[in-house]
């Protein structure tokens, strides 16, 4: 099983902070952002890792995290996205890196309170298709929101006005590797992005998707309340 971190963008919705480092660079409470995901990795038994991250800032992710020692790797892969062509495009950029493989992607904003561990093993145990996690929120609009009948879900809507369920699509997700196959199948939505969110309806609508709810607490870091909450959260779950 491959590990794949999101870590390019641009970041946007955090100006003024964004404009002179990397989004994943930030501290929440008393790392930078990007320590996270990659401790998510590590903790769920995945040792080969790529960052995907671009940008101007990319070379301080090398200077930072170096072969992560600090996590106890040997060493740390980097690729580079030019621009912002979405999540599904810097996913793209992971195919030769995977190789076949399983894949387990996990978003640079992510932060969580406790192991994925048995979720990654069950996925394992999965003969093929996608598994993600979803995450009981007061503000599913801000998320990719799935629409559940019985105990399956039939659909996601990515950021829906009206959602169709209490749930958020977490930034953890594990693809066969047909996932690239289904990346190069997509158009730009209307934000000019490959979506995720029709990657995983692809895995849907072939019924190859499984789900669970992540125990423990979860949040991106994508705007300067979600930013602030990491860090409270993160510095309760320290003490
Ligand atoms: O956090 C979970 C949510 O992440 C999901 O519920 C949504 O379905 C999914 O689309 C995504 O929503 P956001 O709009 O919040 O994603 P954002 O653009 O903030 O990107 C999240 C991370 O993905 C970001 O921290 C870095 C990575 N990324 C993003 C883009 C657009 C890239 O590596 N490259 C990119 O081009």
């Amino acid at each position: 099983m491959k590990g794949v971190i999101l870590a390019g963008g641009l970041g946007k919705r955090l100006e003024p902070l964004t404009r002179i480092t990397n989004k994943h660079l930030l501290p929440v409470y008393n790392k930078p952002m990007i320590y996270y995901p990659i401790q998510t990795l590590v903790e769920a038994g995945i040792k080969d890792i790529l960052i995907v991250t671009g940008g101007a800032h990319a070379g301080e992710f090398l200077r930072l995290l170096g072969n992560g020692g600090e996590f106890g790797l040997k060493h740390i892969n980097y690729t580079y996205q030019k621009g912002e062509g979405g999540i599904a495009e810097a996913l793209g950029l992971a195919e030769h890196f995977v190789d076949n493989d399983k894949v387990v992607v996990v978003l640079g904003d992510n932060i969580i309170e406790k192991s994925i561990r048995q979720y990654v093993e069950d996925f394992e145990k999965q003969p093929k298709g996608a598994k993600i996690l979803i995450k009981e929120v007061d503000d599913p609009e801000r998320f990719g929101v799935p629409e559940i009948k019985g105990d399956k879900i039939i659909n996601i809507e990515e950021k829906p006005k009206k959602p169709k369920s209490k749930y958020a699509v977490t930034g953890i997700y594990m693809y066969d590797a047909r996932v690239f196959n289904i990346i190069k199948t997509l158009k730009p939505s209307g934000r000019g992005e490959l979506e995720i969110t029709d990657v995983i309806n692809d895995y849907i609508s072939r019924s190859e998707m499984t789900y669970s709810v992540l125990d423990g607490f979860w949040t991106d870091c994508g705007t300067h309340e979600s930013l602030l909450k990491a860090s409270n959260l993160i510095a309760e779950k320290e003490r």
